[in-house]
């Protein structure tokens, strides 16, 4: 809903539904004089000014968990895709260019094995993607506001490092923070300067923690070996972003939670959240 028609519509209503795109400011919030709940379609809620709506006693609902498994899924699926090149072989071979059948040294990528995938953010979403790594081998070290219990390290082997070390020895890494102030353009040139060139950062969490000028800048100046993104400063990118021009990226119009099973539970939620938060009973997930 286009700005102006939210502002307008939002003056009577005692519920709102909004999604990752519908920027609920302090504005939106003073205008709607009767909310009593908002229930988002996400888990991330950046796009709610959370202290105006407390500070109303507006209700807030999202829906974290059901789409964990899809999220980490794809943080996989775009980890083997900037590894072995498979969207930048899909390209070659529409655009004609597959000459020779089987060049030596033609679309080499870097096996997962031994390598070191960090985890920026050791949530739900960070501890299902460090599942899914430790099956290829892959060595896992993460940085997170709050450390693992020790056993649980020890049972899923992640190794808790600084995040000066995180971005120092990581060969893929991935980001599952949320989009706060302290996070906001968090990784920008000073940390591209620090990682690996060989490495490969991965965005599934949201596009604001990433200086994206900054990004554009290092891979361009090869600081690091690539970046597969699902989300972005601005959504959607256009065509004409620098981004877009880039072989060394695998892009995807954010669809972290985009399956039919994950979906289908989110708008459940939601609805849920909506109608309980109405009804003055417990949320099944509330901010
Ligand atoms: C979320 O739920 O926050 C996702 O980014 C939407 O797919």
């Amino acid at each position: 809903m286009p700005r102006d028609k939210l502002m307008r519509k939002i003056k009577n209503v005692d519920g709102l539904v909004c999604f990752p795109y519908d920027v609920i400011d302090s504005e939106v919030i003073k205008n709607a004089k009767n909310l009593k709940v908002i229930s988002t379609y996400s888990v991330g809620y950046d796009h709610i000014d959370v202290r105006a709506a407390k500070q109303r006693g507006i209700k807030i609902g999202y829906t974290p968990e059901v789409l964990t498994n899809a999220t980490a899924d794809l943080t996989i699926a775009i980890m083997l895709d900037l590894t072995r090149k498979v969207t930048h072989g899909d390209r070659l071979i529409r655009a004609g260019k597959w000459n020779v059948i089987f060049g030596a040294y033609d679309y080499v990528g870097a096996d997962l094995e031994g390598k070191t995938l960090g985890i920026f953010g050791m949530g739900r979403i960070g501890k299902a993607v460090a599942k899914r790594a430790s099956s290829f081998g892959m060595n896992v070290i993460y940085c997170s506001r709050k450390r693992l219990p020790l056993s649980l390290e020890k049972k899923m082997r992640v190794k808790h490092v600084s995040f000066d070390g995180l971005v120092r020895d990581s060969d893929v890494l991935s980001i599952h923070v949320p989009h706060v102030k302290e996070t906001d353009k968090l990784v920008n040139l000073g940390i591209f300067r620090k990682m690996k060139r060989t490495a490969f950062l991965i965005n599934t969490a949201r596009g604001k923690i990433v200086n994206e000028k900054d990004l554009v800048t290092a891979l361009k100046k090869n600081l690091i070996a690539g970046a597969g993104l699902d989300v972005f400063e601005k959504e959607p990118i256009g065509k004409r972003h620098p981004l877009v021009r880039m072989e060394n990226v695998v892009l995807a119009p954010h669809i972290g939670s985009s399956t039919d099973e994950t979906r289908r539970k989110m708008a459940e939620i939601t609805v849920q959240n909506l109608v309980f938060g109405l009804e003055k009973k417990k949320m099944v997930y509330s901010v």
